[in-house]
């Protein structure tokens, strides 16, 4: 048998390029040749699934019905993820980040922390997040944390908000951690209300431009790297006028953006990068940005 796998029965290359564009359109998500196999799998199956015929009957149930077009994009989204999927980066969250925003913020009144997790997936990295505040002793109760939430995929967020844990995600949890913050249940470690308090869960499409109101930390991991270069630019420049000044950008280890003209300020720790909008002081004085620029 041939190793290339040619289009399914009832699925041309053309119908695949269509929905290929429609997904790409709609949620900047792309996917080249290094995922054209992935791509037409999933597709493939999704037909079959369906009891469609043929890829333009997929694509007409598609552009007509908004239900249709999402039960083909679940089964597309890449939703891998852990608790402290970087340990590096909650360290320098922990111990540089936390530490400068609560000496910027103690006298504001009120006293908020606001933070988004764009792409959360099933919730690890949010709940890591408020984890690591909770954990952290300058964060008493007179803070009021806000951590909002986001991700394309409806079923990712559902279980987010059960906030039931189980296996290789919770891997990087200490056992500290685990009795501080979850409770055993049937299904595996619930997280304590107390943390998912602090995390509002929204379903939202970072292709479209949402007001989420000005953040003082924002994560996105792994979720550029499935984005064309175009998107990537438009959504590192959204992010950037979405933090306060002195706020910072999180992205995952292989995503960077150091030729886009963005005025960030690399911070270079251990091996992550974190990125720092400059305040307008900052800025009319290039000096005081002293270890780098993005
Ligand atoms: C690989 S996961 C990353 C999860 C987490 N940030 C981490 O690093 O562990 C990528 C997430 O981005 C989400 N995503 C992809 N395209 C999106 C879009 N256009 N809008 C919102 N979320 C999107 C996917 O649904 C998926 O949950």
């Amino acid at each position: 048998m041939s190793e290339r796998q040619g289009p399914a029965h009832g699925l041309s290359e053309h119908e695949l390029s269509e929905i290929r564009m429609l997904i790409e359109e709609r949620t900047g998500i792309c996917f080249d040749e290094s995922r054209a196999r992935f791509f037409s799998t999933r597709v493939k199956e999704h037909l079959c699934a369906k009891g469609l015929e043929r890829g333009t009957d997929l694509l007409r149930a598609m552009r007509k019905s908004n239900i249709e077009y999402e039960a083909l994009l679940e089964g597309l989204l890449t939703q891998e993820t852990s608790f402290f999927r970087y340990p590096s980066v909650y360290e320098a969250f922990e111990k540089r980040v936390l530490p400068e925003l609560h000496v910027k913020k103690f006298w504001k009144n009120p006293r908020t922390l606001r933070i988004w997790s764009a792409g959360c997936s099933t919730g690890e990295e949010p709940y890591s997040i408020a984890i690591t505040i909770a954990d952290s002793l300058s964060f008493s109760d007179s803070w009021n944390v806000e951590i909002l939430a986001t991700d394309v995929g409806r079923l990712a967020l559902k279980q987010a908000e059960r906030g039931v844990y189980s296996g290789r995600s919770l891997g990087s949890v200490s056992q500290e951690q685990l009795a501080a913050h979850f409770t055993k249940t049937q299904n595996g470690q619930q997280v304590k209300p107390r943390l998912r308090k602090l995390v509002t869960f929204a379903q939202m499409n970072l292709a479209s431009a949402v007001y989420v109101g000005r953040m003082d930390m924002i994560f996105c991991m792994n979720v550029l790297i499935y984005f064309s270069e175009e998107r990537r630019r438009a959504l590192v420049q959204r992010f950037y006028d979405t933090l306060e000044p002195g706020g910072y950008l999180f992205l995952g280890h292989s995503e960077s953006i150091s030729k886009m003209p963005v005025k960030f300020q690399a911070i270079v720790l251990n091996d992550c990068i974190l990125y720092r909008k400059p305040t307008a002081e900052e800025l009319q004085k290039p000096e005081l940005v002293a270890e780098g620029r993005a």
